[in-house]
């Protein structure tokens, strides 16, 4: 499904005079690492995330027909219940370019209210289920509008074709537990579905011992990134490495796909672990080189290796575009690694936080805050 298959069908004779929906969507981890991208938001490679539970935006939209036709969206934004000036700019200007897939948003004025479950000094980025959030709300709204009811599959593949137009990343979040995003012959083989560069599909072929799979977020900076992922993505058009990156981002993710669908937690561990060192990698020598990792970085890493050793039990890691650590490992072993957890890694977390997060259920409508 290309574009056009998203712009809206429905007449624009709209008789509703107002109505609201709402949202909880959670954020994601990619294990295999969206680093470079193309186009309108079109990635370079294949990648393929665990849908998060515990970290999520939850998203409420009043919409009320107005009495003549804006040129721009008519939107006012509130976060955590104040308005929220810089937001509702951004998504005023991402809404502007959606007229194709809602020309409703020439005759209704939205009222967008948006809060997220995990705490603002904890320094993990939104964007990813904030952007999904608004997308469902924005095809639900479409629903309610239409006369035809929108078919499930086609309703959440067309809500992450939104979402990855406001953030990559986000087109990965409207899943149950696993998503892959971006085409590629060789996944289509095994996972015998067709993946695509628009939205993401959801990855449902992975063993038992992946069910309730943990990702626990160890949090060692709330400062803002100095670079963004947007300017991160855009230095890698002239990377050395661009190439070679790529390729090796599709090799991984089949070898991948074989870990999940055999259940090896090992194999699996060591290449979360290799995307998130590459990820950071390709950050040190981009031109100009940068760092988002911290001292503490390193010394928690080296900690959580010294421990894989001595248990011989499959904890392993994964970093996000930033200094925090997600800690990953199946459910079967998660008394052992809260005991390690308590009394060797939190003391060095950031005012002693740690976000406990797992492998979730994809988005659920809502009918008010839940936070
Ligand atoms: C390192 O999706 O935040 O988290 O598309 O510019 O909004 P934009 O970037 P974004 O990039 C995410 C990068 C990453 C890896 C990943 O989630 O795959």
């Amino acid at each position: 499904m290309g574009n056009n298959a998203f712009r809206s069908k429905i007449s624009e004779d709209y008789t509703l005079k107002k109505g609201h929906v709402g949202w909880r969507c959670p954020s994601n981890l990619a294990i295999i690492k969206y680093w470079g991208k193309h186009g309108q938001q079109l990635p370079q490679n294949p990648s393929i995330s665990l849908t998060l539970s515990n970290a999520f935006t939850e998203t409420i939209v009043n919409f009320e027909l107005m009495d003549y036709e804006s040129e721009e969206p008519s939107i006012e934004f509130y976060f955590d219940s104040k308005p929220n000036e810089s937001f509702q700019l951004r998504i005023q200007s991402f809404l502007s370019t959606l007229n194709d897939y809602f020309p409703y948003l020439s005759k209704y004025h939205l009222s967008i209210e948006s809060q997220n479950s995990f705490p603002h000094s904890s320094g993990i980025a939104s964007s990813a289920s904030s952007m999904a959030a608004l997308a469902l709300c924005l095809c639900s709204i479409e629903d309610q509008l239409s006369d035809e009811v929108m078919e499930n599959k086609f309703f959440l593949n067309k809500a992450s074709f939104i979402s990855r137009l406001g953030s990559g990343s986000a087109c990965r979040s409207l899943y149950p537990d696993m998503a892959i995003w971006g085409f590629d012959k060789n996944i289509e083989a095994i996972i015998h579905n067709t993946p695509s560069d628009q939205y993401a599909i959801p990855y449902t072929q992975f063993h038992q011992v992946f069910k309730n799979y943990h990702d626990d977020i160890l949090i060692v900076s709330n400062q803002e990134k100095g670079v963004s992922s947007t300017q991160g993505h855009r230095l890698m058009e002239d990377h050395p490495f661009a190439k070679a990156r790529y390729d090796q981002a599709r090799h991984k993710i089949i070898l991948l796909l074989n870990c999940l669908e055999s259940g090896d937690l090992w194999g699996f561990g060591k290449i979360a672990e290799e995307e998130a060192l590459t990820l950071h990698g390709l950050m040190m020598c981009s031109d100009p080189a940068y760092m988002l990792i911290e001292p503490l970085t390193i010394e928690l890493i080296k900690k959580i290796r010294n421990f894989r050793q001595r248990s011989n039990l499959p904890l392993f890691f994964s970093l996000d575009a930033g200094p925090n650590i997600h800690l990953l490992y199946p459910d079967e072993i998660s008394d052992k690694v809260n005991d390690f957890v308590n009394n060797d890694l939190r003391s060095h977390c950031l005012n002693g936080l740690i976000i406990n997060d797992k492998m979730g259920q994809g988005p659920e409508k809502i009918e008010s805050f839940s936070i």
